[in-house]
């Protein structure tokens, strides 16, 4: 393709930005890719360490059980930290901290395996062992990073809730999962207020009954309850000789299972995303290298939350295996005024930003006047995640923070794909709303119902026809789950539950999930878990969420509720039910509006027709509905 000839706004690289970066013709490194699909991954795997190097690449023998580096022997904590410690990075900055209220915290990759490892040793002495599952439910602050990379050094397989996530969420997960131990912090301090993170496992412990132990790091100082045996303060045992230094590493296969993530899917409660030691290393390492162009010398931010893929990937694990300086702010953008993002990124002279679409649109709505106050000059590149960047955010972006200097990478991708997907390099000609195209060597379509690929411009779902190392492996414990959900729509091809359009110059230009997922300022959530969190209060008989577009938000959930007999609609009730979603689901899941309804679109066998709310409240035609009962 000759880039001379995009078709619409194009926004070209400078000769600066393309004269630094590691990959200068995308081209040719996409040709590279896919004319050598294996080698192409097998010199990046190559790139990291490994006690033995695999016997094969990519064994798809069992489809869509996909395996890759077969016969490799490695650990991903192992490759993030000692792999520096034994280099000129040893007392590079791993990670830079800082919290809402101006606490500060550095760690060195040495001070950080140290860290580690002693808390690899409790987990250890708790009995942890290679396989079992540890649940973290914590806030942005360093001990979270910490705790996932001590599970990866002994084997142990992390689930990290998000600390946003509430009662029910928790437990669930806790449950689904079988974790032995817990770790929280006491609280975490959101636009200055304290999220009572300990209170709230403690309730989720009351609705499961898997945990033995639970961890609690010490970081707002309230008081909080401590069950006698059950509970220790980790700073205590931080302490104590069990907490040793030396950490003997335990070495993993490359498809030992590194983590799981649970995420929303298309019905149902939850599921657990299984991700691996070998692929899902290679995939983030590779994918933050090139994408984000990590240099030596840089500061990068990842402004996401750990609890989500993007903060395992690119917080945690893409950054470390880069031997990169990764930043971590704790609160709130706004917090205690909207210059706090631009202060730290003078402050620290941050020269990466990767954040989404929600976070800008909120941060814009405050004026330039906040962020000219700073010198931003430190910044070099851009990105964005998590829904689609309407092109007025984008361009504001461009313009008020990166000065028109700084291009910006807007990278699709989800849980299940473990890294960047359809996304640009910093080489690659930009269109303001479009993450371009994909990674180097990945095939994806754009199909009709039929699964046949549709033409340039028109709308239809997205697949994915090759594997890639860090896809997801299965969902834990049920493998049928994982072929039904992404495998069984069209044969051989990988379903991602996204809409797109394709340009003339192949770029992609998501619309949105096609699925009952909602996107809520960028944070994913299902439409089950609200109607279920609904139907547990005692005045719901039934209940129904869908999206609807939101400028700040992209999406906001709107549910249609019918009562019990006996309960009448009054606005304390409606109040009383947002706050139960809160209290169950999270903050994050509350409703914009709840509306009192005598009944619900219902297709003949009882499925709900959420299309049909949703175009009711948007004014349009609902479409084919003869599948309606009467
Ligand atoms: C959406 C987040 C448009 C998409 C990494 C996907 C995006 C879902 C983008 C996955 C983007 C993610 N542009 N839409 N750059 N990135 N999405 O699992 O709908 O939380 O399917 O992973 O987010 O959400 P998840």
């Amino acid at each position: 393709m000759n880039s001379n000839k995009l078709n619409g706004e194009v926004y070209y690289p400078s000769e600066e930005v393309i004269s630094k970066a590691h990959i200068k013709d995308w081209e040719q490194l996409n040709e590279f890719a896919t004319n050598n699909y294996e080698k192409f991954w097998e010199d990046l795997a190559n790139e990291l360490h490994w006690f033995k190097k695999w016997d094969k690449v990519l064994d798809d023998s069992n489809k869509p059980f996909f395996k890759w580096f077969t016969g490799g022997i490695t650990n991903i904590s192992y490759n993030c930290l000692d792999v520096h410690t034994k280099t000129h990075r040893r007392n590079k900055l791993a990670l830079i901290w800082e919290g809402e209220n101006g606490d500060t915290k550095t760690y060195s990759y040495f001070a950080l395996h140290r860290e580690t490892c002693k808390f690899a040793n409790i987990l250890k002495s708790l009995g942890v062992q290679k396989g079992d599952r540890v649940t973290i439910y914590m806030g942005r602050v360093p001990e979270i990073v910490i705790a996932m990379l001590a599970c990866a050094r002994i084997g142990a397989i992390h689930s990290v809730v998000y600390g946003g996530f509430s009662v029910e969420s928790l437990a669930e997960r806790i449950e689904d999962s079988n974790s032995k131990v817990l770790i929280v912090a006491d609280g975490a301090y959101q636009r200055g207020k304290i999220v009572p993170l300990k209170q709230i496992a403690d309730e989720a412990l009351q609705r499961c009954g898997t945990v033995e132990h639970v961890l609690v790091v010490k970081r707002t100082g309230q008081e909080v309850n401590m069950e006698f045996g059950r509970d220790m303060w980790l700073h205590e045992l931080m302490n104590l000789p069990v907490a040793s230094r030396e950490c003997s590493l335990e070495k993993m296969d490359a498809e030992d299972p590194l983590f799981i993530l649970y995420t929303s899917g298309t019905t149902g409660k939850p599921k657990a995303i299984l991700h691996t030691h070998g692929g899902y290393m290679v995939g983030t390492y590779a994918s933050l290298k090139y994408v984000f162009d990590i240099h030596e010398e840089d500061r990068y931010w990842c402004a996401a939350d750990p609890g989500w893929i993007t903060g395992h990937s690119y917080i945690v694990y893409g950054p470390l295996l880069n031997g990169a300086t990764s930043f971590l702010y704790e609160g709130a953008p706004n917090f205690p005024y909207p210059n706090r993002w631009w202060a730290m990124i003078e402050k620290y002279g941050i020269n990466i930003l990767y954040t989404a679409p929600t976070a800008i649109r909120g941060l814009m709505r405050f004026g330039e006047a906040w962020v000219n106050r700073h010198d931003l000059s430190s910044l070099r590149l851009l990105g964005s995640v998590g829904e689609p960047i309407n092109p007025e955010a984008w361009k504001w972006y461009y313009k008020v923070v990166g000065k028109e200097k700084c291009p910006i990478m807007d990278t699709w991708w989800q849980t299940e794909t473990g890294m960047f997907m359809i996304t640009p390099m910093p080489c690659v000609p930009l269109k303001p709303g479009s993450g371009t195209r994909p990674f180097p060597g990945i095939q994806m379509d754009v199909v009709d119902e039929n699964g046949n690929s549709v033409k340039a411009n028109e709308e239809g779902f997205l697949v994915i026809k090759t594997p890639w190392p860090s896809m997801i492996r299965t969902v834990w414990n049920d493998d049928e789950r994982y072929i039904n959900q992404y495998w069984s729509k069209y044969p051989g091809m990988y379903l991602t539950g996204d809409s797109v359009r394709r340009d003339e110059d192949g770029y992609y230009w998501i619309i949105g999930r096609v699925d009952d997922v909602i996107k809520v300022s960028g944070y994913r959530l299902g439409t089950a878990e609200i109607e279920s969190a609904l139907v547990s209060h005692p005045a719901v008989a039934e209940a129904a969420a869908i999206g609807l577009p939101h400028e700040i938000k992209g999406n906001a959930i709107y549910t249609f509720v019918i009562l019990k007999n006996g309960f009448t609609k009054s606005t304390q009730l409606i109040e009383e039910l947002r706050q139960h979603v809160s209290h169950e689901v999270g903050p994050i899941a509350k409703p914009e509006s709840i509306e009192i309804v005598d009944s619900l679109p219902k297709t003949r066998s009882g499925k709900i027709m959420r299309r049909v709310l949703k175009a009711r409240a948007l004014g349009q035609d609902p479409g084919n509905i003869s599948t309606l009962e009467e």
